[in-house]
Parts: C-alpha cells; structure tokens; sequence
C-alpha cells in the first residue's frame, strides 16, 4: 500500500496563536483544512519522521474525526509509532507527561482549552515538541510558513480504528498503541505530592471539598487521583463525564464560567476547599470558604511554601510569570533570595527557563501553573499541591494561608477585564491610542501614583536570545501598580481586549479591601487612555476575573 497524495490549496490564517491553532469548528471542517495545518507540521518536523507522536484531545465535537485523519496521515508520513490517549483523550498536562515519559519527538494536542465546544463551538490542534511543552516561536512560525505554501498532504486510505480499547494495532507500517490517559500521569503526580498526608486530610469528616471537571477532559484524571487513590467520596468530583459540547457550558474555571462551585464555597462559604479545570485540564481555578485565590497569588503562595511539599523540598531554582501575571511571585523570589522572569504571554515561553533549569515553579493569571514536572500548565497539580499545603499545616485554611502570605510580602490586588467580541478596528485602534500615548505617559500620575515607565513589552529569551515584540502595552508605578493592555491570541471571534490591573498594599490593615474599588482608579485611567469603553459601545467588561 503506498500514500495518497492529495493536491490541496493554502488555507488563510493557519497562524498559530498564543496556544495553538484554534478555529470555529466548521472552519476546521472545511475539506482539507485540517489536513493542511497536519501536513504542515510534518513536513517541518524531520524528527517525527521513524519517532513517535503523542496524539489526544480534550474530548471536545470533532476530536474523534480528527484523530482518525491525523493517524492515517502520520502513517503516510513514515512516523513510526503513535501513542494516543484511549477514547482520544489526553488532557494538555498528560499529554506533555507522555511525551516525555516516553522519549517521543513530539505530539499533537486537539483541543481548544477554555473556549466553547460543539458543532457551532471551537476547535484548536497544537504541536507540542519532544520536551513535552508547546512549540516556541521558531516552530510555529516555520509551521505557518508551510501552510502558506501547502500545495499537497499524505494520507493512506484506511477504515478507522477502535480508539476505545488500550490495544495495539497498525496502519500499513506504523504501530498505533492506544494507551490508558491517567495512567502515565497519575504516576508523575505520585511522585511529587504526599498522598498519605493528604488521604488524611479528605478523609477528616470536617473538611468539606469539592472538584468541578466542569464536564471536560479532567473528569477521568479527578477520579482516578482524588477518588480512586485519595479516598475521596465519589461525589466530591462533579461534572467528571467529558461531554463533546462540555454541556453546554463554557468550560473556563473562573467565578463567571464555574458560577455556582464559587457562590457556595466564596459567597455562602459551604465548603473549605473547591477547584475547576478547564476544558483540557490545564488551568486551575482554587476557593477557600469566603475566599477566591487570585492565580497570581496561587503561584506566589506555592512559591512561597513550596519545601513542604516531597518534589520541591529541596528548593525552587527559580520561578517565572508572564507579564500581566502581578509581581506577587517575584516579591516571594526576592524573599526567598532566587530567580525570578518575566515572560510574554503563552506557556511556550516557559519551556526554555524550565529545561534550562533555570526555574522550576511558574504560572500565569490566567488560571494556569505549574512546575518542571511537564511543560504544560498543570491544573490537577496545583489542586493536588494546595491539598498538600493543607494537609501539612493543620489549622491552616486557605484563607489563612493567604493572609499570613499578604502579611509577609505584602498583597499584591489583582483583576482583569476582558471584553470580548469586539469589533477588530475598534479593538485595534483603542489600543493604539495607548500606544502612541506611552512616551509622555511617565511622571503623569495616575489617582496618588507616578506613572515611572510604560512601554510595549518586548522580551529577550535568557537561554536562545530569541526577540517577541509586541506582547502587551503597560503602564507602571514603581513597585506600587501597573496596568497592562493587549489583545487575546486565543479568541474566535473579533478582538478580544484584556486589560489587567495591580495594585500593591504592605499595610496588612488594608489588605482585605474590596479589589474592584481598590483598582478604581487603574480602571478609569485605562478608559481615559483607550477610550474602549466609549468607542466599543460596551458600559463594562464582559467577564471580570
Ligand atoms: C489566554 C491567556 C494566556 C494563556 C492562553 C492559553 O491567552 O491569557 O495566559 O496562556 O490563554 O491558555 P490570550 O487569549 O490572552 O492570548
Ligand atoms: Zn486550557
């Protein structure tokens, strides 16, 4: 049997964003266009070529189609093994576990993280290198090139195989092993964490706990780790079958989207401890009764704490933030007398600190964290290391420990304000009316603040010196606050505008203040500066986090 080769035209836009290709479902749909951004990768990647690909999705509409054409390609394409999650599914955390548990060259991750799924929802591939994290710029920019070009893609005509049983089988020459998802990290996570300590703590009938898998990938992770090995009651984990469409829900793990897990934990104060992931299991969102971690200060607090846990007892070499991330972590590593980075927006630009050794904690605002366990932002991980913190300060509550942390380094108030969907010219140009105003903007105050530097963010990796320009406008005070400003690299629709806000207080007498009318006055500098509000139409954000 030898390949097909199919003659196809370059598609537009096969631009990889912050996180991989990400579409609407029916653009994917359109024949060939899959093919072409796989086609691409192949064509890039010499090292798949007789290596191994990793392949699995969040669950989501079209993953199982995808995976079926994605192997007869990769037949085609003389890789010689492909590893793929049972039932097509392989959370983002796993999937960078398996590769690097099993020395593959690279794999391909379907899914389209926090966005909606179903037939009108979102779809996304990303190609993930063989340190088992996203590939950095270099890659992807050669991948796109590639799409651009696309003039034929490789495929052997093959029925489709049964993805529901761990089996092994074949496509013409290459070895197809469909694998247990939890397994490889299940194991990973065994090592890292003190699972008696924390079997004690969820076993104590006072502590009332809860895990939202908000009907996505993470379900089956939950289960296996937090029922099955952890003894927690069944009913601890909800939502925990990965449903195509997610149920309809919006599967983001912030107090939008996981509404009702943060009214009853935040707002009635029902339970100790509660956490969601999302989609495809790389984000985390941490409550404790009356109180929301802000992600910033979950990395800083992990940072902080983190020789009490058995994989990090020995010490952090560094920890990183991207930059609208607040400075939280980087008052802990001055603290703590290591290193500390600031990196643009993505988890790619993690992976050259992380296999540098140069960090080993590291997080963004956006609901993810992590550590050098994977290349990937981890959600069950962070949830598994909060457990772990508990577990071995007793009395401790999650909101003593953030206010002991407060105490010690200071709060560091954090929000930020998406508005989504708006219209790409208006986005585009609300932006550059703060671009273009950067230069004058120092020495100007902003409420009791002295605006001391403001540019747009460009970042010089430490370990390749590779340049990313353009990552974000921002507006800083001193230690004392900053707004940032920048357009989402992972929306379908329109131009999504973020903007962030930081506000530092040391008095511990004024660090439970309210964090909107704390960041008031950053709230209406930005609009003075942008006019987004005036301009898009919009009274508001769409969703405050
Ligand atoms: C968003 C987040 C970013 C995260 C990415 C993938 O990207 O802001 O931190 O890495 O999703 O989960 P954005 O839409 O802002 O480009
Ligand atoms: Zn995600």
């Amino acid at each position: 049997m030898s390949p097909h080769e199919i003659a196809i035209t370059p598609f537009d836009g096969q631009k990889p964003g912050t996180s991989g290709l990400r579409k609407k479902v029916m653009v994917f749909r359109q024949p060939g266009y899959l093919e072409a951004f796989v086609q691409s990768v192949f064509d890039t990647q010499a090292d798949l070529r007789g290596g191994t690909l990793v392949l699995g999705g969040d669950g989501r509409f079209f993953n199982r189609q995808a995976i079926q054409v994605i192997l007869r390609m990769a037949a085609a394409n003389g890789i010689a093994r492909a590893l793929v999650g049972r039932a097509g599914i392989l959370s983002t955390p796993a999937a960078s576990a398996v590769i690097r548990r099993h020395g593959a060259q690279g794999g391909l991750v379907l899914s389209a993280s926090h966005n909606p799924g179903g037939p009108d929802g979102d779809f996304g591939i990303k190609f993930n290198i063989g340190n088992g994290g996203p590939a950095p710029e270099s890659v992807t920019e050669a991948i796109y090139r590639r799409t651009t070009q696309i003039e034929r893609y490789r495929v052997f005509d093959h029925h489709d195989l049964d993805l529901d049983h761990v089996s092994l089988q074949h496509i013409n020459g290459m070895a197809v092993e469909v694998i247990d998802p939890v397994d490889d990290y299940a194991a990973l996570q065994e090592t890292l964490f003190d699972f008696e300590a924390i079997r004690a703590l969820i076993r104590r009938p006072d502590f009332r706990f809860r895990f939202d898998a908000m009907h996505a990938v993470t379900g089956p992770y939950a289960k296996r780790l937090l029922v099955e090995m952890l003894g927690a009651p069944a009913d601890a984990v909800i939502n925990a079958e990965p449903k195509e469409d997610f149920g309809g829900h919006h599967p983001d793990p912030n107090p939008a989207h996981a509404e009702a897990l943060y009214r009853e934990t935040v707002l009635e104060a029902r339970l100790d401890f509660a956490a969601a992931s999302d989609g495809d299991g790389d984000r985390n969102m941490i409550l404790g009764r009356g109180i929301a971690v802000s992600p910033s200060d979950s990395l800083a607090v992990l940072a902080a704490n983190a020789t009490l846990v058995p994989g990090y007892a020995k010490g952090l070499a560094g920890v990183a933030r991207s930059m609208p991330t607040s400075r939280a972590a980087d008052a802990v590593a001055a603290g703590l007398g290591i290193a500390s980075f600031e990196t643009p927006t993505g988890w790619k630009f993690f992976g050259n600190l992380l296999d540098a050794g140069r960090i080993t904690l590291c997080g963004e605002e956006s609901y993810g964290t992590s550590s050098a366990h994977v290349r990937e932002k981890d959600g069950l991980w962070a949830v598994l290391f909060w457990l772990n913190l508990l577990a071995v300060k007793p009395g401790e509550t999650v909101a003593s420990l953030l206010t002991t942390h407060w105490r010690r380094f200071g709060r560091h108030y954090y929000s930020r304000h998406d508005y989504e969907a708006v219209d790409a010219g208006i986005a585009a140009a609300a932006l550059q009316r703060l671009r273009d105003a950067l230069p004058s903007l120092p020495g100007n105050r902003i409420g009791g603040l002295v605006v001391t530097t403001a540019d747009d963010f460009a970042y010089t990796d430490p370990i390749d010196q590779s340049i990313s320009t353009g990552q974000g406008l921002r507006v800083v005070c001193g230690e004392q606050a900053r707004v940032i400003a920048r357009l989402s690299g992972t929306g379908t629709e329109g131009a999504t505008v973020r903007l962030y806000f930081e506000l530092f207080e040391a008095d511990p007498a004024r660090q439970r203040d309210d964090v909107q009318a704390r960041i008031a006055p950053l709230v209406d500098f930005a609009e003075h500066m942008t006019g987004l509000r005036a301009a898009s139409g919009r009274r508001g954000p769409d969703v405050i986090t």
